[in-house]
């Protein structure tokens, strides 16, 4: 089993490559089902969430061949096969958004209920209604979603919440409808924006994607792509909060500044100087890190993906700083764990109240999901001594090599191969 190893203390100075967005790049893959030619997807991070879409697009009818930054879409010669079995369903909570694609293009689909995961219930009703307004028939069948229509017909379709594989399940299968749809109460996440030029690109006429409204002329047929995925903003955020955390100089290439607004206004008032270089964007830590009160809303409000990064910046920061997750029921798990390493937080519901301290120290620790993770390394960098962050597979979901991006730029950080039931 491997774990991360980190010796805390260093300041960062460097530069780091910002990788292809993973939540952008997840629903294009699944785009790749509404047309049957080969479609080019550039700009792909390496991750373990790239390659459980790979298999599941391979057991859906799909030769994929994956080598990043590159992946290679196109449909097989067999029959397609329009069902996504529990055992992909539940690596990964994303294979959902094959749900639209395939019973546009097919007429039937049979998904796995993904279930709940480590934050939260995560219920995907307002796909499932979507899809119906769509003229979809939806029933449930020993744990799957089965949807059939010969043929889906254009509506208009109000989210009772923003949600954005939701938003993003509905642009595609509308975009195979027949007829214009209108999809309102939309997530508005640059990622939603991201999918909605790739349908533009596939020949639908998508319009609004990004705001809460969006118009779909759907096709009779979709053309593949090629298409250059965008960076990753919340891989840039929690790169900024590691050298908010350590302190130090350094350039982020490519990193998407105008979609991370929210979480670079928090930072300049912790404390941080963050400038855009062109396409790159640099980020300093010169004095002494304040606290910043931080709720999680939907995009344009203060991301979820990067609560738990941006509290373990605030467990080093001066004064208290009052955390509020609005998003996702369960997403403090990182809390006991950064408390192992000296933190002073209280939770109370959906509000961590966090006092700075002096200093962090190092401890053995693990945590249930991918950003929850990569606070533990953010406060690992920071800590005195030595962290050992294991269960490093929710880490590899999402950030490609980030023990390499961060020894790059000065980290005592590496991989180790832990024995079962060594200790550390
Ligand atoms: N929700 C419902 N019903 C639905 C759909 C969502 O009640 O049918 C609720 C959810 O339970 C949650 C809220 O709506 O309380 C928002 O969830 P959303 O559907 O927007 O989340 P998601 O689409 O499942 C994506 C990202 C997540 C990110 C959230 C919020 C992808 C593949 N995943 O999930 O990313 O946290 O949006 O921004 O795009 C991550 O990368 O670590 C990650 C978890």
């Amino acid at each position: 089993m491997d774990a991360i190893q980190i010796r805390g203390g260093r300041p960062l100075n460097g530069k780091i490559r910002i990788s292809g967005a993973k939540n952008a790049a997840l629903p294009i893959l699944c785009a790749t089902l509404l047309s049957d030619g080969q479609s080019k997807l550039r700009n792909v991070p390496a991750l373990r969430d790239i390659d459980t879409t790979a298999a599941l697009l391979r057991f859906l009818g799909r030769d994929v061949e994956v080598t990043a930054p590159e992946v290679h879409v196109a449909a097989a010669s067999g029959e397609p096969r329009p069902l996504a079995p529990y055992e992909l369903v539940r690596q990964m909570r994303a294979s959902v958004l094959v749900l639209g694609p395939l019973v546009a293009r097919y007429g039937r689909a049979k998904v796995s209920l993904p279930g709940g995961c480590a934050i939260g219930a995560r219920p995907i009703d307002q796909h499932l209604k979507g899809l119906e307004v769509l003229g979809a028939n939806i029933r449930v069948e020993h744990g799957y979603v089965v949807a059939e229509a010969p043929r889906l017909t254009a509506g208009e379709i109000v989210f009772d919440i923003p949600t954005v594989t939701g938003t993003e399940n509905l642009m595609m299968a509308a975009a195979l409808a027949k007829g214009r749809s209108v999809l309102v109460n939309c997530a508005r996440e640059p990622e939603v924006e991201e999918l909605g030029r790739v349908l533009n690109k596939m020949g639908a006429r998508v319009e609004g994607a990004g705001t809460a409204v969006i118009h779909i002329e759907g096709r009779d047929e979709l053309d593949p792509f090629d298409h250059a995925v965008i960076s990753d903003r919340i891989e840039a955020g929690t790169f900024m909060a590691a050298v908010g955390a350590t302190g130090g100089d350094v350039l982020l290439e490519n990193a998407p500044l105008d979609d991370l607004e929210p979480v670079v206004v928090k930072l300049r008032k912790a404390g941080l100087e963050i400038e855009r270089e062109g396409e790159h964007t640099r980020v300093r830590r010169l004095g002494r890190l304040k606290a910043v009160d931080a709720t999680t809303a939907p995009h344009p409000g203060f991301p979820t993906d990067m609560q738990a990064q941006f509290m373990a910046l605030m467990c080093c920061a001066e004064g208290r700083a009052v955390l509020t997750e609005t998003i996702f029921e369960n997403r403090f798990m990182h809390v006991p764990e950064l408390m192992r390493m000296g933190a002073n937080i209280e939770t109370r519901h959906n509000t961590a109240v966090v006092e700075g301290v002096k200093k962090l120290s190092g401890a053995s620790v693990m945590a249930t999901d991918l950003r929850a993770s990569a606070s533990l390394v953010v406060a690992g960098l920071v800590a005195e001594d030595e962290t050992i962050v294991r269960r490093v597979y929710h880490l590899d979901r999402g950030y490609e090599h980030i023990e390499d991006k961060l020894a790059a730029v000065g980290a005592d950080i590496q991989r180790i191969s832990l024995e079962r039931g060594a200790l550390p």
